[in-house]
């Protein structure tokens, strides 16, 4: 039971919240007047002394320490004797959980947005150097348009830019102070507010105060929204990573991993597997199952503090070190994958350009609708005769529609195509241009 029920295996990765948490939980006593300046300094003394073994890696975990909580005050209290019997005035182990989960959370979504940062801006200056690049895009994985590489690869840095900005949302519900409570119902309003000034705007740098005590001990919903947010975070780098797997298949051939991101076969020795990528798309699953796990964890728990919200810890700390690992290797993917421009080049072909056939006669006067459907009929000719849809003469397509002339021959040109979408958030140069110039001046008001 003893081993079923400690979690220190596991949440000794907080030792540094937990003391900071104690650090200033008893400045907030000692202006309470629950502790002396002299325990108070003992306490503090003491509590440096525990940060230190940690930090050095010394602390010694001994057989009754159940949690981080108990083992820094097993510890306290061998170093400074009874006055350690203080820190715990007022405050429980509810209180002092939700705050280290809550200040260990508040880091580690720090952590990632830097990550996730570091990572749009590779995709960013990538897109900006291989502008020119063109390659086809596809809807249904069917080929549709061409557009330009630099467009694919900011279309995902738009979906990291979106989780990096919910990672904010999510640090409102995470720096809020739960801690102090308890003491909240025992004492009176001149202490409180010693708790409040020094807990909310000094020591711990937390944005609110909690307004409800049995809220403040009882609720997980911070760490459910982090692990959506990670589901959702590796779901959109799970489908950039589909994308580039079959990119870097020798059918396609459009890209090339380097060798530090590839893997070879035990047994083909031709083989370069895309393992980084398999991985950085496998994990989403494994995160989401945090996710569905721990929202199944909270579902129907009574109010307030029960054992239950200890499974908070590994789904967060694991979700945190996938989503880490993640990004760094995506990072490192996106940074060093060798881009083969003949072949994603030379994989547009005519028939891409039906559209822009069909807008032809759009602009000589003809209804979209009509004009989609007499595109349509030239693609049939050139089916028919086994011929691409540029090959097709002049009189062939005047069949389909008069309004074809010779000046039809303008449109089977690639990069007309691309530059004619020059609205916002077009394939044009122009507006790639413009979404690497947005995403420059987003980057640097991070
Ligand atoms: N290790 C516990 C957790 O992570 C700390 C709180 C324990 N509180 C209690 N009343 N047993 O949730």
């Amino acid at each position: 039971m003893e081993k079923f029920n400690a979690s220190i295996a596991y949440d000794q990765r907080m030792w540094e919240a937990d003391v900071k948490g104690s650090k200033a939980y008893v400045k907030a006593l000692q202006k309470a007047g629950l502790v002396t300046q002299n325990e108070m300094e003992q306490i503090l003394t003491g509590l440096d002394k525990v940060f230190d073994e940690w930090s050095k890696g010394e602390f010694k975990i001994k057989p009754g320490d159940e949690d981080i909580h108990t083992a820094n005050e097993r510890r306290l209290k061998e170093f400074i004797g009874d006055p350690a019997g203080k820190l715990h005035t007022g405050r429980s182990r509810n209180d002092q959980v939700a705050t280290d989960t809550r200040l260990w959370l508040r880091d580690a979504i720090n952590t990632l947005k830097e990550l996730a940062l570091q990572l749009i801006s590779t995709m960013v200056e990538r897109a900006a150097v291989e502008i020119e690049i063109l390659c086809p895009g596809y809807t249904h994985m069917q080929r549709a348009q061409p557009i330009r590489w630099s467009h694919w690869i900011l279309s995902h840095a738009v979906a990291l830019s979106r989780d990096v900005e919910r990672l904010e949302d999510i640090r409102k519900h995470v720096n809020v102070m739960p801690l102090g409570r308890l003491v909240l119902c025992i004492c009176n309003t001149e202490i409180y507010l010693h708790f409040f000034f020094f807990f909310h705007s000094k020591e711990l740098k937390f944005d609110s105060i909690s307004i409800n005590s049995m809220d403040a001990t009882g609720q997980r919903d911070f760490v459910a929204e982090f692990l959506f947010w990670a589901s959702m975070c590796l779901t959109h780098l799970s489908k950039m990573a589909e994308d580039l797997i079959l990119y870097s298949t020798k059918e396609f051939s459009f890209i090339t991993l380097t060798d530090a991101y590839s893997t070879g076969s035990s047994l083909m020795p031709q083989k370069k597997n895309a393992d980084s990528l398999e991985l950085i798309r496998s994990k989403a699953g494994r995160v989401f199952g945090r996710c569905a796990g721990f929202l199944m964890t909270l579902k129907g728990l009574p109010s307030t503090y029960n054992k239950d919200l200890q499974e908070d810890k590994e789904a967060m700390f694991d979700t945190y070190d996938t989503v880490h690992a993640v990004l760094q290797v995506a990072t490192g993917v996106i940074s060093t994958l060798k881009v083969n421009q003949p072949a994603m080049e030379g994989a547009l072909s005519p028939d891409m350009l039906a559209t822009d056939l069909a807008y032809h006669l759009v602009r000589k006067g003809m209804p979209f609708r009509e004009a989609h459907s007499c595109a349509g009929k030239a693609v049939y000719i050139a089916e028919s005769k086994n011929i691409h849809l540029s090959q097709i003469t002049v009189e062939d397509l005047q069949t389909v529609s008069p309004l074809f002339d010779k000046d039809v021959s303008s449109v089977w040109d690639y990069n007309r195509s691309v530059e004619q979408y020059s609205a916002p958030g077009g394939t044009a140069r122009s507006s790639v241009t413009a979404q690497i110039e947005h995403f420059r001046t987003w980057l640097q008001a991070q």
